[in-house]
Order: structure tokens, then sequence, then C-alpha cells
């Protein structure tokens, strides 16, 4: 029998039978005349947005060329418009101001709430004139540090309404990568909120940003306001018959006062409630109208050096993007009910959970909890609770949801269900097909989206009218997307082939610069290969011309569809006094997609105990936060190092799998260390 991900899934009738581009022929077509006229194909697309001053310069302008001068990208010259506008006032000015933007599901079912594009519009005016009393003006940066609630969603959309650029924090980083980050965008308002319960646990936001505050100062960075949400009065928390705490929730005993109140530090000089300073505050508050490439946002990625790059996005053309991709990518139809499971702090949130959906002005579930709580079904409850008919999560959460088989997914009836997608790392076979099959009951198209924080929204895609899908492979370029492979020295692979993943020109979403640092942009995109983007993965193209992306061939790694340098974790390692060197390498996870393995040299006069190992993993989670926690640690009595004292990765990942097939070692100082790294492996299962 062949091997069935060869087989082609075409896409589902029912949505092929309404669909925005329902055939290949016409996606050639639309794809080949956004590459050969982008002015024509974009220019049509502007149309459906309010500019308030249309383009008076060119549409666009870039060179990609590092050779031939400075890296610059310019969509849509002279037009001026607000993002904000554009999710908020045109929809309701259109009257659809009744429409439900968000249904909200709280981390506890018990907890909902459903909020219109006109009451969106009302209370993100009133922030926005919060901010602009406190002296927040455009170009200005805003951290935001938030769980997944509809505040989220108005705080992000208040700084982009006075022209103000958001920068959002993962809710899972922790104070030093909060402190970090805001130090380095110079952020001086943050906007954030007490607490949240995700699961049975509790993350204490407010006392983490106290903490990241304190670095900040001492980092000469004066934060002026904390703007705090008052989450907890609202929301049920864990009982202790669900937790499983005998003598009811720990975090609850520690947290809470007697009355059951949540307890935070409060310092009244930055300190103010988010409702005592919305509630005084006019609902009305005039849109800045912003040039097409003054800032909109920027959102921290890792960097192969260990320091996060501030990935900088432009209005104009950033909209444009989220949008179209939205529309095509999902087939969004007026009265459909779209789930995006990312959170907001990564870029999936930007621009599949707020930007994408309400340029749209589509009805979304925005959902506060994680997949397995209170119980394994929850996502498909939810699926059915509000009839979704476009769902979009990740392989690791399809992973994880698999191992309890198919019964929690078959009690719930998921027929409204019509496109499935699936983003942040290469999807395996079998969770394609799973996803499938079981969730999407062999009557749905499922769309495997490749992009990165830097391209601002799907880059290869299938479009689920009209691409017959292959389990695994992204399939093909979206508009304006022009897809080259390269081998080592820059050459183009034609044809089937294995190599760089590269593209050739702008789409209108891509990255304009690195905060602060130009060069930087410069040099990690596109000093490698002269006159191309270079993402950084690799991919090979097939005998008809689908893209599989094979994964990151730089020191990255992606644990749960999270993208971490191995650099800013082996940082964070040689901290801790014990630890002389540390290599860390990506190690396959059955359910994380990699995980994280550690070889850590010790210094004189330490052992390698259960104590230190624990103190090593305490040390990653407090520098970077709980989802960088390593899965394993090993002794390394020395690290595998060239003669100029390169450490060989690949030896150390064939290690961390048990794999002798090293290849050619005879480069290594001292080879004989690689068995002795083989003697030191932990036992399976055990760090
Ligand atoms: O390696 C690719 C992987 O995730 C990286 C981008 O990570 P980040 O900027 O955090 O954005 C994640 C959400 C867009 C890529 O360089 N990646 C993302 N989606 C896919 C993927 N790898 C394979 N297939 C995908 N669909």
């Amino acid at each position: 029998m062949a091997d069935e991900t060869d087989q082609i899934f075409n896409p589902a009738q029912k949505v092929a039978k309404v669909s925005h581009c329902s055939s290949m022929e016409q996606y050639k077509q639309l794809h080949e005349k956004s590459l050969k006229n982008p002015e024509e194909f974009w220019g049509e697309i502007v149309k459906d947005f309010h500019f308030e001053q249309n383009v008076t310069g060119k549409f666009l302008d870039y060179n990609f060329d590092t050779t031939k001068g400075s890296i610059f990208i310019r969509w849509l010259e002279g037009a001026k418009t607000n993002i904000c506008y554009n999710c908020l006032d045109r929809h309701v000015a259109a009257g659809r101001g009744d429409q439900v933007a968000f249904y909200w599901e709280g981390n506890d079912p018990a907890d909902v709430e459903r909020v219109t594009y006109a009451e969106l519009l009302k209370e993100v005016c009133r922030v926005a004139n919060v901010l602009k009393a406190k002296g927040v003006a455009k170009g200005d940066r805003v951290a935001i540090y938030m769980p997944m609630i509809k505040q989220l969603v108005v705080a992000m959309l208040a700084v982009a309404r006075i022209g103000a650029v958001h920068s959002i924090v993962f809710g899972g980083y922790s104070a030093d990568s909060l402190a970090e980050r805001m130090v380095d965008a110079q952020s001086s308002v943050l906007i954030t909120a007490d607490a949240v319960w995700r699961g049975a646990k509790l993350i204490a936001l407010k006392e983490i940003v106290d903490d990241a505050l304190k670095i900040c100062r001492s980092k000469k960075l004066d934060v002026k306001l904390s703007l705090v949400v008052r989450h907890m009065r609202t929301v049920t928390g864990p009982q202790p018959a669900t937790n499983g705490a005998a003598n009811g929730n720990p975090a609850k005993r520690t947290h809470f006062d007697d009355q059951g109140n949540y307890k935070v530090g409060w310092d009244s000089n930055v300190d103010v409630w988010w409702h005592e300073a919305v509630e005084g505050a006019s609902a009305d508050c005039p849109p800045v109208w912003m040039d097409s490439e003054d800032p909109l946002f920027m959102l921290y990625t890792s960097g192969s050096t260990g320091k996060p790059k501030g990935v900088l996005h432009t209005v104009s053309g950033y909209m444009i993007y989220a949008a179209t991709t939205f529309k095509y990518s999902f087939d969004y139809h007026p009265g459909d009910v779209y789930f995006c499971t990312a959170d907001i702090g990564w870029i999936t949130g930007h621009s599949y959970v707020t930007y994408g959906p309400m340029l749209n002005c589509a009805t979304s579930v925005l959902f506060e909890g994680v997949p397995t709580y209170p119980h394994t079904g929850r996502f498909w409850e939810i699926i059915q609770k509000y009839k979704v008919s476009k769902f979009y999560t990740a392989p690791t959460a399809i992973r994880t949801l698999m191992k309890f088989g198919d019964d929690p997914v078959k009690k719930y009836d998921l027929s409204s269900l019509a496109v499935l997608g699936s983003v942040g790392e290469p999807i395996n076979p079998e969770a394609w097909l799973w996803y499938y099959r079981v969730v999407g009951d062999s009557n749905v198209s499922v769309v495997d989206t490749f992009w990165q924080t830097e391209t601002g929204g799907h880059v290869i895609t299938p479009l689920p009218g009209a691409t017959p899908a292959k389990p695994g492979s992204a399939c093909f370029p979206f508009f304006g997307v022009d897809v080259a492979l390269l081998d080592e020295e820059g050459r183009e692979i034609k044809g089937e082939g294995e190599g760089y993943l590269v593209f050739r020109k702008p789409w209108p979403g891509i990255m304009r610069t690195v905060y602060g640092n130009h060069e930087r942009f410069e040099t990690t995109y596109f000093k490698k290969f002269p006159g191309y983007y270079c993402t950084g993965d690799g991919a090979k193209r097939d005998k008809d011309g689908y893209i599989w992306v094979t994964g990151r061939i730089d020191d990255m790694l992606n644990v749960s569809g999270h993208l971490l340098s191995t650099a800013q974790v082996e940082s964070a390692l040689v901290e801790h006094p014990a630890v002389a060197e540390a290599a860390v390498v990506a190690r396959p996870h059955s359910v994380k997609g990699e995980c994280l393995y550690c070889y850590v040299t010790l210094a004189e006069g330490h052992s390698f105990d259960a104590t230190l190992i624990g103190q090593l993993k305490t040390k990653v989670r407090g520098k970077i936060g709980a989802f960088a926690t390593p899965d394993y640690m090993q002794l390394a009595p020395g690290l595998p190092k060239t003669r100029s004292g390169k450490i060989m990765r690949r030896v150390l990942r064939k290690i961390a799998v048990g794999d002798r097939d090293f290849g050619d070692i005879s480069t290594l100082a001292d080879p004989s260390i690689v068995e002795v790294l083989f003697q030191h492996r932990p036992q399976e299962g055990k760090v």
C-alpha cells in the first residue's frame, strides 16, 4: 500500500462550493497577478478599507539586496489610515455594531461573556482617552502583559487608535523576560491584570510585573503607569476537588484574603485600576491618522545570539495582509464562527485572534483556558457550543489531545466545522490525519499554515476551497509571496529538491526592521543571500511543486510551537555558579515537537545531583518562562569542540537521541569526548 501521507485530500465540497477561491486555476491566476502586478492586485483589496488619504507616492518600493544598499520596504506611500478605525468604527458605521465580536470563554466554563463591535468601540475609546491623559502619544511604546481576556483586545486597539506602538509580552514569560523587553523598547507604560487561572494553576501576573518593574528601575527605565485590570473578582477559581488539593487550593490560601479577595501589592505612584480609570473617561476618541509606514506594533522573537529581537510591523501593509490572509486561508464568510486557540501574546494571536478577524468583522471565540481543563474535551465542547466553523490551533495541542483517544472528541457534535488550521511547527502526518478524520470527520479542509512573527501573516498555506492538501505540507505560497529554495552557495534549486527557504520580494505583511537595530535586521534576514529574505527554515519541494517545511536550520528550536534560541537557554544556565559551560540542543518530543536537552559542564567543587538539576531548571524558568523548562539535563565532563573552539552541535543532537551515527568527527580537538558523553546519557525518562 502506498504511504498514506502521499495521499491527496481534496478540498471539502462544502468549502469549495462557497469559496473565495475555489480552484487551483483561480489560485494560480491570482498568485501570478499578485507577483506580476502587486499594485493592481493589492490596489483592489485596499478599496475594502478606510483610508483617510489615498496613496500619493509609490505603491511599493523596496531593496532586498544588501550589496546595493540598506534594506527597506515601503508599501502605499503617502496613504493614511488607522487600523483600530478599520477594526471597529468602519463596521459600526456600516450598521454592524450589534454583531458579536467575541464570545469569551473563561478558564472555568462557568465564566462567559460576549461583546459586540459597538461595545468594543466605546471601551477602546475610553482606554485610549485614559492613555492620552497619562501623556501617551504617537510613537510611544506601551507594554501589554495580560491574560486572554476582552481587555487585552481593548488595550491593543486603544494603543493603535492613538498611534502608539504596542509591545505585547506573552503572559507566560518571567519577570526577567518582561523587564528585558520593556527596557529594550523603553516602554514607560504597562497594561496588565491582577492574576489569571490557567487550568488549575494561578499565574500571579501583577506579582511578576512588580518584580519586572524593579528590574526596569535598576536599568534606569522609569515606568510611569501600570494599568491593572481586576480580573480575579469576575472569575471562578478551580475548586479543591478539581485540582486535587485535599486541604483546599494552596494558591488560594496564599493569594486570597479571608473574604476570598485576591490580594495584590500596590504602588500608588504607578498602579491604577483599569475599572476606576475608565469609569470617568469619555467614550469618544478620534483616531490618529497614521502614515502607512508608521510603526503599528513590535513583538519580540528569539534571536540566535540569545537577545530577543523586537520585530517591528507597520500600519498599512500589516493591515491589508492580516485581513487578506484571514479571509482566504480560512475562507471566511459572514455567519462563520471562528475560534483560534493561540494566545494573543504570540504573533498568531495578533494576526488571527485580533486583527485579521476584526478587520473582516468576524465573530470569534476568545478562550482564556487550556485544552485539558477542566476536561480533555474542552476545545470540542466550545466548538459544539458556539457552532464553530473555522478552527485554528497548533500541532502540539493536537498531539496532546490525540493521546486521550477519539472518545472525548466523539462526545460532541462538531458538524459545524468546515476548515481546520494548524500553525507553529511542522505538523506530522499522523497528527494531520487524526485532525482531519477524528475532529473533522473527513468532511473539512485542513490548512497547514506556515509563517513567522516576521512575516506578519501566512506565507505558505493551502487555500481550503482550492488546494488539494498533502498531510504535512504547507503546500503553496500565498498571494504576493515569491518562494525560492537555495543551496548553500545561494544557487536556486529548481524543481524537486531541498534547501534554504527564502522569498524573493516583499509581501505587504513583512516586518520592516528590528526595533532599534536595523543592522541586525539586515544581517539576520538578508546578508546570507543578497536579494532574498531568508526564513531560517529548510524546505523541500516535491515533484508536484508542494513545499514541505522541514524546520529551523539555525540554532533555534521550537518547543510546543514557541521559538527559543539555544544561546538564550545556555546563557541562563551559565548564570548558575555551579555551571562552567553549557550547550543546549533540540531533541524530538512526541507532544512538544522538540524539547530542550542541556549539556552542562560543572565548575570545580560542584556535584551533578537532583538538587542542582532542580536549581538549573528553575533558573531557566526564571530567566525565560515556564514553557522553556528543559526536559533533559546531562553532565558533560567536556564538550565536543573543533580546534577553533566551535561546539559541534550535530554530535550533541545525536547523543541526545542515543544515535551513534556521528558522521565525520575528525575535526574535533578531542574526539574521545564523544564516547564519554555517550556514557553520561541520562536514563530514559530521567534527567
Ligand atoms: O520554523 C518555523 C515554524 O515556526 C517558526 C516561526 O515561529 P514564530 O515566529 O514564533 O511564529 C509562529 C507562528 C507563526 C518558523 O520559522 N513554523 C510555523 N508554522 C509552521 C512552522 N513550521 C512548519 N510548518 C508550519 N506550518
